[in-house]
């Protein structure tokens, strides 16, 4: 009975162990966190989640700067009216390298920034994991997956987060299995 007992414990022990390792292995790969930011709270996040996750930081940065508030409010309109793709200043080179890619952004006019649609255009997502974050004065982040999942074309999309409150940075990190 004893024997059958500890039999019994090793075999639970082992299928643990093997689900534990399974889980890290899924979450395994190399990070990009790549974001953008106008006002800064986006990147502020960005910076966390590198931080959490030894991640790697991109800043999705217009080639054109974006005015002050109020003309950024109708230039960013007339973008999503337009179905623009604004130019983005620099590249990732090593694209290729990165297994997991966060993408930041702040909501804009209820959806993600056309830019940040640009960038994900500008690369092969496909077999790789894209985990969309983003800031806003209160509206939600499901309304911008849309165009995330377009844009990223072949990307598996991971549950995102809406980082108004930091704290809940760590715990959805965790949970996704890609926490330091
Ligand atoms: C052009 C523009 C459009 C915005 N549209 C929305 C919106 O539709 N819903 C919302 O909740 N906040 C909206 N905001 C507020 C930003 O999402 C919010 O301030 C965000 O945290 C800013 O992030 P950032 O500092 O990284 O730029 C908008 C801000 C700007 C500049």
């Amino acid at each position: 009975m004893k024997r059958i007992f500890l039999l019994c414990t090793v075999i639970f022990a082992a299928a643990v162990c093997s689900f534990g390792f399974n889980a890290r292995a899924e979450a395994s790969g190399k990070i990009l966190v790549a974001y953008f930011s106008y006002q800064g709270h986006t990147a502020k996040v960005a910076r966390e989640i590198a931080a959490q996750t030894g991640g790697d930081l991109f800043e999705i940065k217009p080639a054109t700067p974006y005015p002050g508030y109020a003309e950024c409010l109708d230039m960013a309109k007339a973008e999503k009216n337009n179905n623009a793709r604004p130019a983005i200043d620099g590249r990732v080179e090593n694209m290729a390298d990165y297994d997991v890619v966060f993408v930041g952004y702040p909501i804009w006019w209820y959806d993600a920034p056309m830019i940040v649609r640009t960038f994900l255009e500008g690369y092969d997502f496909s077999g790789k994991k894209v985990i969309p974050f983003a800031t806003s004065g209160g509206s939600p982040l499901e309304e911008s997956i849309d165009s995330v999942t377009t844009s990223a074309a072949g990307a598996t999309i991971q549950e995102g987060l809406l980082a108004n409150d930091a704290s809940e940075i760590a715990p959805w990190l965790s949970n996704l299995g890609y926490a330091k």
